[in-house]
């Protein structure tokens, strides 16, 4: 199915990581006009460069409130318009992988630092970027959670449940604004194959979560970009309150039975 982004002013966040980056790139290419919002300054610049004049980037702290309404009012004054935003960034450094475990070892620090970008962050970027699309009666919000965010882990207990708290702040969004135009969807990532993500990993968990994964190999940012920039277009305008899961099948199956199958296949 082709469809267009045509002219869609969108912000990434995070958009200059591995996952945001790809988003960016296919949005582009779909014709949206894109803003690459990052920690990152450097690697934003690089990426918006790389776009040509259709692409700006900001330097922005999800963690800071000022930051986020100064990424809107930058937007606005570069654009014009916001059609689209795909929250994309999220706490997600090696350090922080290896001191969130589970609940009884959780430093409160580590708990409020992850929540504060990922679940804060992320509530005030909608809210700012509601006040916006509300008046032009359009706009699609895309938050990206994670399929942790479904099943019981024995690490990352910060992460996963602040990612669960997007879900369902993105269907309150898609409940209170679907009247206004506004659609809301949650993407749901499974282990996507970015620099970051494979560097902190440790290697026996990716080997589980690979024997886990239904298909024969694990996901690239550009799968879960596809998955952005459809929901982004107005071909998905009936879709909205959905959490939607790429990650190739590693959620919705009994523990176990994708090792199993090759047993019952032969
Ligand atoms: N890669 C995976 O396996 C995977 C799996 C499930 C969910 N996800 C989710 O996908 C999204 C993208 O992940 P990724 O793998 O591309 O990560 P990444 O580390 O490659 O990119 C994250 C980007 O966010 C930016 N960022 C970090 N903190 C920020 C802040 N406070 N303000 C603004 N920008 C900030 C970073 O500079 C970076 O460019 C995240 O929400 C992540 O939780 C990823």
């Amino acid at each position: 199915m082709s469809y267009s982004l045509d002219g869609k002013v969108t912000i990434v966040t995070g958009g200059a990581g591995g996952i945001g980056s790809e988003v960016c790139r296919i949005m582009g290419k779909h014709g949206a006009r894109i803003v690459v919002a990052d920690l990152n300054h450097d690697a934003a610049r690089a990426l918006a460069d790389e776009l040509g004049n259709q692409a700006i980037a900001i330097e922005l702290d999800l963690a800071s409130e000022d930051s986020i309404a100064a990424m809107i009012a930058t937007t606005l004054d570069h654009f014009g318009r916001l059609d689209v935003i795909d929250n994309n960034a999220a706490l997600l450094t090696a350090e922080m992988a290896r001191r969130d475990g589970d609940i009884e070892h959780m430093a409160t620090d580590d708990w409020d630092a992850t929540y504060r970008v990922n679940t804060r962050g992320t509530m005030i970027a909608c809210r700012e970027a509601l006040k916006v699309m509300t008046p032009q009666g359009s706009g699609c919000i895309i938050n990206t959670a994670s399929n942790l965010a479904l099943q019981g882990n024995l690490i990352q207990a910060a992460y996963s449940s602040s990612k669960a708290a997007v879900i369902q702040m993105t269907r309150s969004i898609a409940t209170s604004h679907g009247k206004r135009g506004i659609r809301a969807n949650a993407v749901l990532p499974g282990l996507t194959g970015t620099a970051a993500a494979l560097s902190y990993l440790p290697g026996e968990l990716r080997e589980t979560v690979e024997e886990e994964t239904l298909t024969p190999y694990l996901g690239t940012p550009a799968d879960i970009a596809h998955l952005v920039a459809f929901l982004a277009s107005d071909e998905a305008r009936y879709i909205t309150g959905q959490a939607f899961a790429a990650d190739g099948g590693t959620s919705v199956h009994i523990p176990g039975f994708a090792r199993l199958s090759r047993f019952f296949q032969s």
